[in-house]
């Protein structure tokens, strides 16, 4: 059950405004195909503004539209300065980037520094070049260990399963040196204490941001950085330790970074992915002349219970403060499963190294669960990112095995289901060969769309106030309208006991969310300006609210 808002939306003002926007993340090979060749593209996109308006966000972040060969999905970069032919061309990404503007959406860009594709020129060119070329020493090349250096240089094991090393072959066809990747073969690393690496992505930073992106997300950002003497991981490595994980040095990169994004009036954002259980060591990155926000993982892997989410919440909100950074509020990405799956299963947290095909999911609890989440998150203190889909309610994907084509399902040796099942090209119509996905009769989606995503499509939810859709549009509406969400710190309430997540914006809002078994009684004059699921004077299980507190 829904109230509605009729608000117009106003762009925000150019000031901070990263400090609480709604960002939207598109995953490009999936959110719309323009030109009905069963991949998504730019014309696709460009042709669903309206939507993304009508949604309410303040921003897109795409993941990476460069030229790529697409062995992990785009984040192996062939070369940044040209939109992959798949979707389009550079200018189509200019006039999208303006075309957002307009209606008062801005962009960001995804930014890789820590690997490139090994079809990059600059590769392809340390291959030809040969041991001890000056085209190596921007990569991580070494001779083997052993006799016969047939022995890996490290042991690391990569981000993806399996090794982190792989073996070259001479131009006389003799085993050669040994190259690193911590993601896939053809993800090499690159050496950030070369001064060409530090130049290059400079100058990537500003093609962008002359183009008028925004901002930028800096993919597996606390990885950039390796020991130059390349020891093994120790068993528990201390803070900054650890060979190729958060070491110190990699603060000078992004200050620099933050020196370019400084110098264009409408200073751009940066937006790291940094995945650290260490809440000091993370807020590190975001002092002031470092990143602006950092995907917030602890809170997104939680299970769905209320004292793990408080805990969350809390030492989040204090790890932040210190520095003056907002928080960000992250329910799920291009590389986790889907909300509506996940707080469905039995145990709802979320961890990679546990993903299964078969996992059992109740749909219809988790369902209800992430429309509660989407609440609770919406009010919390800091920025929110979406994820294509999740505003549909879209589950996880059961892709056929034999259709998979994420690396981290091959590199499990095929007992991790890998990314794709949260990577299928979105329903926007109940008919159509791709459900309005492409044009009618186009090729048929890059991985296949379950048969009843049909009635979760965009046309099917439109104008159905109990659909998942018109509580995302109703919630980012009432979001920017309420300036307490903007402003106010949040204030714990104790309401209702332990199970209970309650806490107002200021004097006047409240949010309570409900993830107990027994109902809780709404506070004495509370105004239900929102709600998850149906709400009679009290909140029952698996349900948030958002309220008007009298004054
Ligand atoms: C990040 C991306 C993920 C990618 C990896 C390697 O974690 O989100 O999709 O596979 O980095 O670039």
């Amino acid at each position: 059950m829904t109230t509605t808002s009729d608000a117009t939306l106003e762009p925000r003002p150019a000031d901070e405004w990263w400090r609480s926007a709604v960002i939207y993340q598109i995953y490009p090979r999936s959110f719309a195909d323009g030109n009905g060749d069963g991949t998504g593209d730019l014309a696709g996109v460009r042709s669903r503004l309206g939507y993304l308006r009508d949604l309410g966000v303040d921003a897109i972040w795409y993941t990476p539209w460069y030229a790529s060969p697409l062995a992990d999905g785009g984040y192996d970069v062939r070369d940044y300065r040209t939109i992959d032919p798949a979707f389009g061309s550079l200018a189509d990404a200019e006039a999208l980037i303006a075309e957002a503007r307009e209606l008062g959406i801005r962009t960001i860009v995804d930014v890789v520094p820590n690997h490139i594709s090994s079809e990059h020129e600059w590769f392809r060119a340390a291959l030809a070049a040969g041991p001890g070329s000056p085209e190596r020493e921007r990569f991580w090349f070494q001779d083997g260990k052993g006799p016969d250096g047939d022995q890996m240089p490290t042991g690391w094991v990569s981000s993806f399963q399996g090794d982190t090393w792989t073996r070259t072959t001479n131009p006389d066809g003799t085993p050669g040196q040994w190259y690193l990747h911590l993601f896939t073969p053809e993800q090499p690393d690159v050496n950030w204490n070369h001064p060409d690496v530090r130049q290059e992505h400079e100058d990537v930073l500003r093609f962008w941001f002359d183009r008028g992106a925004a901002g930028i997300r800096i993919d597996s950002a606390a990885l950039i950085i390796k020991d130059p003497a390349l020891p093994e991981v120790p068993a528990t490595p201390g803070p900054g330790e650890h060979p190729h994980l958060d070491r110190d040095e990699i603060h000078d990169v992004y200050r620099g970074w933050r020196r370019v994004a400084d110098d264009y009036a409408e200073p751009r954002v940066l937006v790291g992915e940094v995945w650290l259980a260490d809440h000091e060591r993370f807020a590190q990155y975001l002092r002031s002349d470092e990143m602006h926000t950092a995907f917030n993982f602890d809170f997104m892997a939680r299970p769905w219970d209320a004292k793990e989410l408080r805990e969350s919440i809390r030492t989040t909100l204090e790890a932040h403060a210190p520095v003056g950074a907002p928080a960000t509020w992250v329910l799920s990405n291009h590389d986790v499963t889907r909300p509506v799956t996940r707080y469905g299963r039995e145990d709802s947290s979320f961890d990679f190294a546990a993903k299964r095909f078969g996992t059992p999911s109740d749909l219809d609890l988790g369902t209800c669960r992430a429309r509660a989440a989407a609440l609770l998150t919406g009010a919390l203190p800091g920025a929110l990112y979406v994820y294509q889909g999740d505003e549909l309610g879209l589950p996880e994907a059961d892709v056929p095995r034999e259709l998979i084509q994420d690396p981290m399902h091959f590199r499990s040796e095929g007992v991790d289901p890998g990314r794709d099942g949260c990577r299928v090209p979105l329903p926007w119509t109940r008919t159509g060969s791709s459900l309005g996905f492409g044009p009618d009769g186009g090729a048929a989606p890059w991985l296949p769309q379950p048969a009843d995503w049909a009635e979760r499509s965009v046309q099917a939810q439109d104008g159905d106030p109990e659909s998942m859709l018109s509580l995302y549009r109703t919630a980012l509406h009432l979001r920017r309208e309420l300036t307490a969400l903007h402003d106010e710190e949040l204030t714990w309430l104790d309401l209702g006991g332990d199970d209970v997540l309650a806490f107002a914006r200021g004097a006047g809002f409240a949010c309570v969310v409900n993830l107990g078994t027994t109902p809780v009684p709404l506070p004495a004059g509370a105004d239900v300006l929102l709600a998850s699921g149906p709400v009679d004077g009290a909140v029952g299980p698996d349900i948030a609210v958002w309220l008007g507190l009298p004054s």
